[in-house]
């Protein structure tokens, strides 16, 4: 699974696409050894790894440090790193070179840019054009939150599912391989897939998507507090952990940790040599 065919290949045959987010080398190995089709370095980083309250403090080093442990961690799925916020805005030089430095310092497959303005079209187009192929993610965006009002469903009047619609097409039309749907209405998401031939990717946007998105911190309930309607958990580590980690404790208080067989020994003879 380690290219664009491949992806195309899926939405032709109505095999959905499955993506998770990893932050570090552990997650993403065990989600390659799951079966993970795709891998998101998502700036969520911010929010689920680095403990901010959004994904606007994120940076280019902070994306490239992790992305760096992703790829290594699963060398055999496709990689998609988050461009983080006011990356690509400046200047179209600027966001080439934050481009360039994400996409070749990771080793990733493709990198992931938010919005559908004119200067994002003309990048992705420039971004393909210079062999870095880009995933695209409109509805919800994380990085706009303060000019979106707050994290809420989008697309839920004529005009906004008319913008959404056109904007996907745009961005198709622009070169990105794929499009990632957040938090927009099913039937919203069921349109601009059935208008696309790229692959769309939904989080919150429906079962009708070519594929699905999570944060993997989110289904495995990970140091996350409240989860959105849309999330699924799988398991609770928000149990699990503390309770390793609490025998974990109680053993070392009770003296019963470690045992015998957890530790070292000198030989006979030189016991014997020390008296002891
Ligand atoms: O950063 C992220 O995790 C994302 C997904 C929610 C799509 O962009
Ligand atoms: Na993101």
């Amino acid at each position: 699974m380690k290219n664009k065919i491949t992806l195309q290949q899926m939405k032709e045959t109505d095999d959905k696409i499955t993506m998770i987010t990893a932050y570090d080398y552990p997650t993403a190995k065990l989600a390659e050894q799951a079966g993970i089709d795709m891998i998101l370095v998502g700036d969520s980083l911010g929010m689920v790894v680095l403990g901010y309250d959004s994904t606007i403090q994120v940076t280019v080093e902070d994306m490239i440090h992790h992305g760096k442990a992703v790829t290594r961690g699963a060398s055999d799925t496709f990689v998609v790193v988050d461009l983080p916020f006011m990356s690509y805005h400046i200047s179209l030089e600027d966001s080439m070179r934050n481009a360039k430095e994400i996409f070749q310092q990771t080793n990733a497959q493709a990198i992931k840019i938010e919005g559908a303005s004119p200067e994002i079209l003309q990048f992705i187009t420039k971004l393909t054009d210079a062999g870095i192929p880009v995933v695209a993610h409109i509805g919800l965006t994380p990085q706009s939150v303060n000019v979106l009002g707050g994290f809420r469903v989008q697309g839920k009047d004529q005009a906004s599912i008319d913008k959404l619609i056109k904007d996907a097409k745009a961005l198709e039309a622009s070169g990105a391989i794929g499009i990632v749907l957040e938090c927009i209405p099913k039937e919203v998401a069921q349109l601009i897939t059935s208008q696309l031939t790229i692959p769309t990717i939904g989080i919150g946007a429906g079962i009708n998507c070519d594929g699905q998105v999570i944060v993997s911190h989110d289904i495995l309930k990970y140091g996350v507090d409240r989860l959105p309607k849309f999330v699924r958990s799988y398991q609770n580590f928000n149990e699990v952990i503390p309770q390793a980690i609490g025998q974990y404790i109680s053993e070392v208080k009770q003296g019963t940790f470690p045992n015998a067989s957890e530790s070292y020994f000198l030989s006979p003879e030189l016991r014997t040599a020390l008296n002891l």
